[in-house]
């Protein structure tokens, strides 16, 4: 019998990203949406030509499904996610894991009182990118530097524009917690957790009406002080694009994007791989999901839950440095 999912928030990710794979996974069936604006419930109705409900109560009155994927504004996730571990239905959550280390860590806890699946979607995990680039890093010998830029060049960040995302109240936070979090897992995958952090945000440099981080810069130690990181990260001034280099005694690996090279001191190009687009890194991870689901991947494999909650932890210390103009240590 195929296995039954349930859609909760049609928005634009969910929309693009998840529901397409979704209708083309053979043994899946979408048998709910829970949308609660009456514009994008029309049209998920219309494009997946299912029942769809205003609330997640009435859909769950009319099926439980095995497998819930929820995508929703940040601060709108817990109340749903305490229905669904309660439920014990399976959930693919989107990023980030929370809206900081304290409600990330009652989410793990949750699921795990309930003995019930959860992911976050962190899709670049499931591109061969990360592995390689990983592979990459460890030909390099002793690593001692490394430089992370994520851009974007909004011309606005106003709420008629950004809509719930320039609120921090319902956001959590802006450059740092909603576009850094994915450069954040790439480190927290290299390297693990950081030894301290200190960062310096900026907020409202633009016109208009928004509360959260426009741009962040942050300088982080690794492995007792050995490696130095800085990351910078701007919704506003920069050309889009993604940076990632780590420099060792033998030469340094750029990602740059979904590309990763090699080269070595002098600059030669020795390898140079790219990846797959986000549609098969997307599918990639609701197949690694079903298979979790089914006790078909060893728990040891890749335990995601508990680098998104190293990720939170990083998180509210750039926060928390950049408010108290502190360095947060670790160690
Ligand atoms: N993995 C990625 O690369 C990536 C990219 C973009 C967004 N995201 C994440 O996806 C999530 C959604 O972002 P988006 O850009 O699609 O936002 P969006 O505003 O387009 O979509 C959110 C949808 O949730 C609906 N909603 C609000 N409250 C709800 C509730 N209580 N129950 C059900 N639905 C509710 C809204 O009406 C809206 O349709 C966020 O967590 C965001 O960080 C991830």
């Amino acid at each position: 019998m195929a296995r039954q999912v349930m859609i909760i928030g049609a928005g634009k990710q969910m929309m693009k990203d998840h529901v397409p794979v979704v209708l083309n996974t053979p043994d899946c069936e979408i048998v709910s949406v829970v949308e609660p604006d009456p514009k994008s419930l029309q049209h998920a109705a219309e494009t997946i030509g299912c029942p769809v409900f205003a609330s997640l109560e009435d859909a769950l009155s009319y099926i439980k499904p095995d497998i819930a994927i929820v995508s929703v504004p940040h601060n709108q996730y817990w109340p749903i996610l305490e229905i669904l571990a309660t439920n014990h239905i399976a959930t693919l959550k989107e990023k980030p894991l929370s809206m900081n280390e304290e409600e990330g860590s009652q989410i793990v806890d949750l699921f795990a009182r309930n003995n019930t699946y959860l992911q976050i979607c962190v899709q670049r995990r499931f591109s061969d990118l990360y592995k390689i680039s990983k592979e990459l890093v460890e030909r390099l010998g002793e690593v001692y530097s490394i430089y992370a830029e994520y851009n974007l060049d909004l011309l606005s960040l106003d709420k008629k524009a950004l809509r719930w995302r320039s609120d921090k109240s319902i956001a959590g936070g802006g450059a740092t917690l909603d576009l850094g979090y994915h450069t954040i897992d790439l480190l927290t995958y290299l390297l693990g957790m950081p030894d301290k952090v200190y960062a310096q945000l900026n907020y409202n440099s633009l016109p208009g009406d928004y509360t959260i981080d426009d741009s962040m810069k942050a300088m982080c130690t690794y492995r007792r002080g050995k490696i130095n990181a800085n990351l910078v990260v701007t919704l506003i001034y920069r050309s889009r694009g993604e940076v990632v280099k780590v420099f060792g005694r033998e030469g340094y690996v750029s990602v740059e994007n979904r590309g990763v090279s090699l080269h070595d001191r002098h600059h030669n190009l020795i390898e140079t791989h790219s990846f797959s687009s986000k549609e098969h890194e997307v599918k990639n991870q609701f197949n690694y999901f079903l298979k979790k689901v089914d006790k078909r991947v060893s728990l040891g494999e890749q335990d995601i839950l508990q680098d998104q909650l190293k990720n939170m932890r990083i998180i509210d210390a750039i926060y928390k440095s950049d408010s108290n103009n502190e360095i947060v240590r670790f160690i």
